[in-house]
């Protein structure tokens, strides 16, 4: 883990490996962010014209490297792109700050230390840009080469080292809380994507029950963890159902985090399914390679408890980890099964991919019975999700329009890309069952709405709930970019840290 500080932006020109210096898009070619000043005047005021030469234009998320001239104690410079000039007066905006420290500490893994001189005028930029550099600097080397391994592996360069952000201000208090909360959140992130880059074979729901134990301990969160006796004895036929197949028996693990001030509770419901192979409905060739994802969503859950935890955030807020490995056997459940779920609902099983839902729906209606102010669920649901709104932004959808909204909002706010779905009532019928109250497909048309109508079944009345579909953003398989890197992502996680600073500030309802 990259590790953060803050230093004064005059000694900029401080010993460091590399000084990263940020580089906009300018009319008439690249233009110098502020912070960039010292590293210039090195140049002799010529920076941008050398950037020039090199090709740079100040693109998002382009990386030029430089030896650096005599007067400055970093031996390479590093320009950063941040995309195109502010308005007119205007700052950076925090996306662009958070992008481009992670697009450079991205550039500078393997190198020990970095001083950050990128524009940092305000506590809120120093956090981006802090959250950026960690986020950006994360790499998964746990499986690369065991005598290796701890230096990042034989193939793995490991993390930058440090990253030094340059202010103005380094022992201004908001600053320094800025820099201190970022870590934490960007900790709890990376600790969401190692958890889903673990493959597999390693990562069982009880390896799963058993990590998130060993951090509930260490965090003072209260953890329990209903073993697969448990659950038969407590009527959980959705999460014992789907889990059925497997060598490797489910878990239901519950976190309760409280602070003595709270005035809200919350509940976080995370798919914590540790390998989705389809079930007796095999997912085909091609569509399980990364189905190690499928936990992403419990992941989120548990990632976020324990950074509100760590910041010691005014609210109480009971995380559920539903977790199964979803695998074809001679035990696995079938289409055509009914299970009786933790609700009393019986489920027609119509497709045994379709396994999300089913484990979710026993956590929502346990998370209601203690009817928190409100609820939300996070999971890698559907792939008709990823098709309406892509690989880079989730759904939400819920049964309280301003609490979705609300939901929306605070996700941009954090910086994670989401959009509003609805939950048309008509989809309702394709899910009538013969045979049981409801089946667990419908339609295929707007597939990602039919199983949060599916979800919504299982909500407690009267109590604010949203749905987040993380199928797109959760899982990298394409190129790194920004903080983003190959992989797990750690979606959702900062939406839930900000929702809950939200409910702690009295902020929503
Ligand atoms: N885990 C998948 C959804 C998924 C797909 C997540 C791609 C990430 C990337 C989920 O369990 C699933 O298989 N959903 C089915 C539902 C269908 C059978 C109704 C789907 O989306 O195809
Ligand atoms: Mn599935
Ligand atoms: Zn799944």
């Amino acid at each position: 883990m990259t590790a953060l500080t803050l230093k004064p932006a005059a000694a900029a020109g401080q010993r460091a490996d590399v000084i990263v210096v940020g580089v906009a898009k300018g009319a008439k070619g690249p233009v110098l962010a502020p912070g960039a000043a010292v590293v210039d005047e090195a140049f002799g005021g010529k920076l941008a014209a050398v950037l020039e030469t090199l090709g740079a234009s100040g693109g998002e998320g382009e990386t030029t490297k430089l030896p650096a001239p005599d007067g400055l104690k970093a031996p390479v410079v590093l320009a950063v792109g941040l995309g195109g000039l502010p308005e007119k007066d205007a700052a950076f905006d925090e996306d662009a700050l958070r992008r481009a420290a992670g697009a450079a500490a991205r550039a500078l893994a393997g190198t020990k230390k970095a001083v950050f001189a990128l524009p940092a005028e305000s506590a809120e930029a120093v956090a981006a840009l802090a959250e950026g550099a960690a986020l950006g600097g994360y790499s998964f080397d746990a499986y690369k080469d065991d005598g290796e391994a701890a230096k990042g592996g034989k193939n793995g360069k490991g993390p930058l080292g440090e990253a030094a952000i340059a202010v103005d201000k380094p022992r201004d208090k908001d600053v320094k809380a800025a820099l201190e909360r970022a870590a934490a959140v960007a900790e709890e992130v990376n600790r969401s994507r190692d958890l889903i880059n673990t493959p597999p074979n390693d990562l069982t729901p009880e390896a799963f029950a058993a990590v998130a134990s060993a951090a509930a301990k260490e965090h003072g969160i209260k953890v329990q963890v209903l073993d697969e006796k448990a659950l038969v004895k407590g009527g959980y036929g959705g999460i014992l159902g789907v889990g059925a197949g497997s060598q490797n028996p489910p878990r239901l693990v519950k976190l309760a985090y409280t602070h003595p001030k709270a005035q809200k509770s919350l509940a976080f419901v995370g798919k914590g399914i540790t390998y989705d192979s389809g079930g007796i409905s095999l997912k085909p060739a091609g569509h399980n390679e990364t189905m190690k994802c499928d936990m992403s969503g419990a992941a989120a859950v548990f990632a976020a408890i324990v950074a509100a935890a760590r910041l010691g955030l005014e609210v109480n807020i009971t995380g559920w980890l539903a977790l199964a490995e979803n695998m074809p056997s001679g035990s696995a459940v079938r289409p055509g099964d009914v299970l009786r779920m933790y609700s009393g609902k019986t489920v027609e099983v119509l497709n045994t991919d379709a396994e999300g839902r089913l484990v979710l729906a026993d956590a929502l209606w346990k998370a209601s019975e203690a009817k928190p102010d409100a609820i939300v669920d996070v999971a890698t649901l559907t792939g008709a999700m990823m098709m309406a709104l892509g690989s880079r932004t989730f759904g939400v959808m819920g049964n309280d329009d301003a609490f979705r909204t609300s939901v929306h909002e605070i996700a941009e706010e954090a910086g994670e890309a989401s959009w509003p779905m609805p939950l048309p009532k008509h989809l309702q019928k394709g899910m009538e069952s013969p045979t049981a109250d409801i089946a667990n497909m419908g339609e295929r048309m707007g597939g990602g709405l039919v199983a949060g109508l599916f979800l919504q079944e299982f909500v407690g009345e009267g109590i604010a709930w949203a749905h987040l579909d993380i199928a797109g953003p959760a899982y990298n398989e394409g190129s790194p970019y920004g903080y983003t890197p190959k992989g797990g992502t750690g979606s959702a996680v900062r939406t839930l840290v900000r929702l809950a600073e939200r409910t702690a500030a009295g902020d929503l309802g």
